[in-house]
């Protein structure tokens, strides 16, 4: 079954539209619409992506914001997913469960551009942090791996994410889809065709 993944290219200013520099107004509404344990990983995740991005000269203050936003819609009722995907006409296919990993971050870019007015990039960046794609950019790849590290119940055999990311982004990613995939294959599962191109194309770098 062939995908077909929506591009945040409207932008839709309405008068609840905060400015996407706004981090308090930004945490507050994330804090409203997850729950607490969640609302502390978008904050971990948020300090994640702003050292990530000290390391790798890119706006700190951009994937901060990104960082703590990743996952306001992860929360959402399914009634709410539902709407969102509804209003933005997404595939049908997304609603169902074994693309679960797909519609909350494709209806956060959503949420996060119509709501903050997050600029492509950064809606681009949340869109991708749970199934990267092949064109994957620098905030991207920020954000994914501070997903990944800013949290408190890391698994063992991922401890030195954080070390290996900051020392090597790329190989960072590497290190986390290859654990990924091993362990999918367990459940004769694998990742997303997208995601294998990101994985194949970074290993022959
Ligand atoms: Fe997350």
């Amino acid at each position: 079954m062939k995908i077909h993944f929506f591009f945040v290219t409207k932008t839709c200013y309405n008068k609840h539209v905060i400015n996407m520099y706004d981090i308090e107004n930004v945490k507050q509404t994330v804090k409203k619409l997850v729950n607490e344990e969640r609302y502390n990983h978008c904050l971990l995740t948020g300090d994640a992506a702003k050292e990530l991005a000290k390391k790798y000269n890119y706006d700190e203050k951009i994937a901060y914001i990104v960082g703590i936003a990743h996952d306001i819609a992860k929360d959402f009722s399914k009634e709410e997913i539902k709407k969102w995907a509804d209003k933005y006409q997404l595939p049908k296919e997304l609603l169902k469960d074994n693309y679960k990993q797909l519609i909350h971050a494709d209806i956060g870019a959503i949420v996060c551009q119509e709501w903050f007015g997050f600029n492509t990039a950064m809606c681009r960046a949340i869109k991708y942090h749970t199934v990267p794609d092949e064109e994957m950019n620098l905030l991207d790849k920020i954000i994914f791996i501070a997903d990944k590290i800013g949290r408190t119940d890391i698994p063992e055999d991922l401890k030195d994410l954080k070390e290996v990311a900051l020392n090597n982004l790329d190989e960072a990613i590497i290190l986390f889809l290859e654990k990924q995939q091993i362990m999918l294959k367990k459940h004769n599962r694998d990742l997303f065709p997208r995601t294998i191109k990101l994985l194949e194309s970074l290993k022959k770098e």
